[in-house]
């Protein structure tokens, strides 16, 4: 287990750049205590519901990280109707806790939805070939699917890229010597940041 970042030897541009270099990596490493995700999205009836998603693309300039999903998916539906969603991370090797409040893009049936795609492996693209919307209502468990054949459209009609921004994000670092929490503001370069009582 390594130590959390000591915050109070960083400036935030320091912390910035440590927390990119971090989701950076996370997205490329299943091991990564950040490649996991949970994204929370207010329902229709106003309720906050969450899932585990996979970190798939960081964009630092952008402010932006992006999951895959199903546009079919009740996820879907709720960024469809309200693009805010709250992002959160724990790294329990670094013991630290990401959170951020985003905005959601839906690509969906545009380049970046057909070039994740195409980056995509098999195995992801499996996820995506089932008649059946995710959520729905079924008689029986499915077996696990097999990956689409090259050129199937109807998979990819139904993958989507969610590319969330953010004008803030949040770190919590445990350290028995005292947490340490800040709030990065990330619109403006320099990023500049807000310690918090933790
Ligand atoms: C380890 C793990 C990784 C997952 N990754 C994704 C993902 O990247 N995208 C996704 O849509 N669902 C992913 N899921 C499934 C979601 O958590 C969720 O069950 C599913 O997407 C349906 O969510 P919804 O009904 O809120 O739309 C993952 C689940 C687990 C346990």
């Amino acid at each position: 287990m390594t130590a959390a970042p000591d915050l109070a030897a960083l400036d935030a541009s320091a912390a910035w750049a440590w927390l990119m270099a971090e989701l950076r990596a996370a997205c490329g490493s299943a091991r990564h205590g950040f490649h996991l995700f949970t994204v929370a999205t207010l329902g229709g009836d106003g309720r906050p519901d969450a899932r585990t998603v996979v970190l798939r693309h960081v964009d630092a300039d952008r402010r932006e990280i992006r999951f895959h999903t199903d546009a079919r998916s009740p996820k879907a539906a709720d960024l469809r109707r309200d693009p805010r969603l709250a992002l959160h991370w724990y790294d329990p090797a670094n013991r630290v806790q990401v959170r951020a409040a985003a905005t959601a893009t839906i690509h969906h049936g545009d380049d970046v939805a057909a070039a994740a795609w195409a980056a995509a492996q098999p195995m992801s693209r499996a996820c995506y070939t089932s008649p059946t919307a995710p959520g729905t209502p079924i008689d029986d468990f499915l077996p696990a699917p097999a990956p689409p054949a090259p050129g199937d459209d109807l998979s990819l009609a139904h993958f989507a890229v969610v590319a969330c921004r953010f004008d803030a994000i949040e770190l919590l670092a445990l350290h028995a010597s005292g947490h340490q929490r800040a709030l990065i503001h990330v619109r403006r370069h320099p990023v500049t940041w807000t310690v918090l009582a933790p």
